[in-house]
């Protein structure tokens, strides 16, 4: 396992207590200190039914549950019997409630002009109406409760209302981040058996438009069973709109009454299906319904932010709606906390360095989530970006997708956070729907690169294999001991993928995946994945998609692909490609550029191989097994130290360090 991530935590003694004066800045803190974290938390776990229950009764019900939760391994129900709607939870609820005037999202766009960027703020009334609106337009193209409904599209403000509307009207939406080509689209339609999609025109990047539409059009010629297009024009891309197919938004939504209300629906309804990278195989379709998710969401949002309505706070998350931490802590999390929700569109450094500060400053943020991958990038880029602008409004600072590296955290600590803003890190997954493991602010003493201390009602251990709990300091395997109401309900039509990946190799226990370990004082430290997928910038991809995508250029016959260390991106894509006979002559240059080229409009530009070497063969076993960690060696740079004498030709090795770039 990772052991120089050991070598470079273990010398990490700093802590950082909650500032004296978080309580005087922050109104209320939900939990004030380590005895309440500790109190509650023992509580979570002895008492998981008055505990969730207490918690979920904060929350609107159209009928009551009669169990908090049934837990029959692997599958849990949570508020069994209960009915309830996210959407409800997060946007009528607080019309309802007398909140109708109070700000829910800010929004800012690209292109960003000499006048500023185009800056738009929507009150909980207004957002209610055009998710009304937009959930009685997917009925008019045929949506029922139980479609499922594709969502492909920009960082809009639409892309949250068709989010919400879905949920409004029970029909699951799959949401395909932007960044993604029309491959990604065709496995994830065909796999959700979607009839029904939601897109822009294009969507704009660095100054550029990302062609969304064009993408669904290639797409679609291979997926016969998308019966609807729904279009919102953006950039005013010109394209073809295909007759009985494709609608604009423009013409549809608005034209619909705002009085669709909120479907009722069962807890275990499925809320929505979110596609992500596993160890082999296709993206897997990761199941999450109503009840729990809604409950656990809100409820993580509130500790891990402290979030308190009407104190002023403002929250900005740069995260795009196409992953879970948008889905989880842009929408469904934050709105039923009355904390306005901001979102951006483009990219951080477009079309300057200090975009987020511009924003920060603009919407006078006071809670900033970001990933390690940008920090990083923020720090090459330089001081200068956020000395420029006022962060004085900043209280709490987050991280997620990987593991921060101490430097990283004290730049944000200092530099962002001017040394008074706690630092949350969170660790979760798209299978957790929430915080799993973080500190609260108000309470956790932090230290840079480690996540601290598991959230209520979460079991997190350190095991191995048997499940036997290791001791201090000693790596193992990151597990979850029982359920907690966030976590998946399943892989989309694939039981045993869901039983195999999750339940199978320690018994009786969640497998996260990750290796960690936990310090003397009961810290957990993340120390990466376990299995064959990479952390690309904070984001997942799995070898074997990327591999697969080589060879289907027809140009390489077989393809290994491993992570390297990457400054920035905190992992890179590195690929080992066997070239077709009649390409092998081309190895070079060129043909590498064609081929990384091949994988970004494949699958998208994060999948993008940042090295690529061309060999002859693979290191083998003699059982056949691609000999992955000496490919990461070699990728790395390292010395090979491992046994090689299993390596069906040892004349590989050389040739691959032959290849070197
Ligand atoms: C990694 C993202 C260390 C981890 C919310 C996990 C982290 C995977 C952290 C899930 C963190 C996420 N520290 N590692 N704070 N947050 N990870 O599903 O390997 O896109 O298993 O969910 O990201 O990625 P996913």
């Amino acid at each position: 396992m990772a052991s120089d991530s050991i070598k470079s935590v273990l010398v990490e003694d700093r802590v950082f207590a909650p500032p004296a004066d978080f309580a005087a800045r922050m109104g209320e803190v939900h939990v004030p200190d380590m005895a309440a974290y500790r109190a509650m938390h023992e509580r979570s776990i002895r008492d998981p039914e008055g505990f969730w229950g207490e918690v979920a009764r904060g929350f609107r019900w159209f009928a009551p549950w009669t169990r908090v939760v049934e837990w029959n391994l692997p599958d849990a129900k949570w508020f069994v019997g209960g009915t309830a709607n996210a959407c409800f939870n997060a946007v009528d609820r607080q019309v309802e409630e007398g909140h109708g005037d109070d700000v829910a999202s800010g929004w800012e766009g690209e292109p960003v002009g000499p006048g500023g960027p185009e800056v738009r703020r929507g009150t909980y009334r207004e957002l209610r109406d055009e998710v009304a609106r937009c959930a009685e337009a997917l009925e008019s193209l045929g949506v029922r409760k139980g479609d499922v409904v594709t969502i492909y599209m920009g960082m809009v403000p639409e892309l949250a209302v068709a989010v919400l509307a879905c949920a409004r009207i029970g029909a699951p939406h799959s949401v395909i981040f932007g960044g993604f080509a029309a491959q990604a689209i065709v496995d994830r339609v065909q796999d959700a058996d979607s009839k029904v999609i939601v897109t822009c025109d294009g969507a704009w990047r660095r100054g550029g438009v990302v062609p969304l539409k064009a993408n669904v059009d290639a797409a679609c010629e291979r997926l016969p069973g998308v019966r609807s297009v729904l279009v919102l024009r953006r950039t005013g891309t010109e394209g073809a709109m295909k007759n009985g197919r494709d609608r604009w938004w423009h013409e549809l939504v608005p034209a619909q009454p705002a009085t669709r209300a909120c479907e009722p629906v069962d807890s275990e309804h499925p809320l929505f299906l979110l596609y992500t990278s596993g160890s082999t195989g296709k993206p897997k379709g990761i199941l999450h319904t109503t009840g729990g998710y809604m409950v656990y969401v809100a409820a993580t949002a509130r500790w891990t932010f402290n979030l308190q309505p009407g104190t002023g706070q403002v929250y900005f998350c740069t995260a795009d709606l196409g992953w879970i931490t948008g889905h989880s802590y842009i929408v469904y999390g934050i709105l039923p906390n009355r904390v306005p929700t901001v979102m951006y569109e483009g990219a951080p450094n477009f079309p300057a360095e200090d975009r987020f500060w511009a924003i920060v400053e603009r919407h006078k943020a006071t809670h900033f989530y970001t990933a390690p991958t940008a920090i990083r990038s923020f720090m090459r880029w330089g001081d200068a970006h956020p000395a420029k602008h006022d962060l004085s409004s900043l209280r709490v600072l987050g991280t997620v997708g990987e593991p921060i590296n101490p430097e990283a955290w004290i730049w944000y600590h200092e530099r962002i956070g001017g040394g008074r803003c706690p630092i949350v890190d969170t660790i979760w997954q798209t299978e957790t729907g929430g915080h799993v493991i973080t500190p609260l602010p108000g309470a956790t003493p932090t230290v840079p690169g480690s996540c601290t201390l598991p959230m209520f009602g979460v079991d997190a251990a350190v095991v191995d294999e048997h499940g036997t709990e290791q001791p201090a300091n000693a790596g193992g395997l990151l597990v979850i001991r029982r359920p907690w109401p966030g976590m998946l309900r399943g892989v989309h039509g694939d039981r045993q993928r869901f039983v195999d990946t999750y339940w199978s190799r320690v018994k009786g226990m969640y497998l996260a995946g990750d290796g960690a370990r936990r310090d003397s004082r009961g810290y957990f430290w993340i120390m990466g994945r376990i299995d064959d997928v990479l952390n690309v910038s904070g984001h997942r991809l799995g070898t074997a998609e990327v591999e697969s995508s080589l060879v289907g250029s027809k140009l390489v016959v077989e393809a290994a692909v491993v992570g390297m260390p990457h400054e920035i991106k905190g992992t890179g894509v590195a690929a080992f490609c066997v070239l077709h006979p009649d390409h092998a002559k081309d190895a070079g240059d060129a043909m590498r550029r064609r081929l990384m080229e091949h994988v970004a409009k494949d699958i998208g530009a994060i999948a993008r191989p940042d090295v690529i070497r061309f060999t002859n063969a693979l290191p083998k076993t003699r059982s056949g097994k691609i000999m992955r960690r000496l490919l990461r060696d070699v990728a790395a740079g390292k010395e090979t130290t491992q046994d090689t004498t299993t390596l069906e030709d040892f004349g590989v090795l050389a040739k691959l360090r032959e290849s070197d770039e």
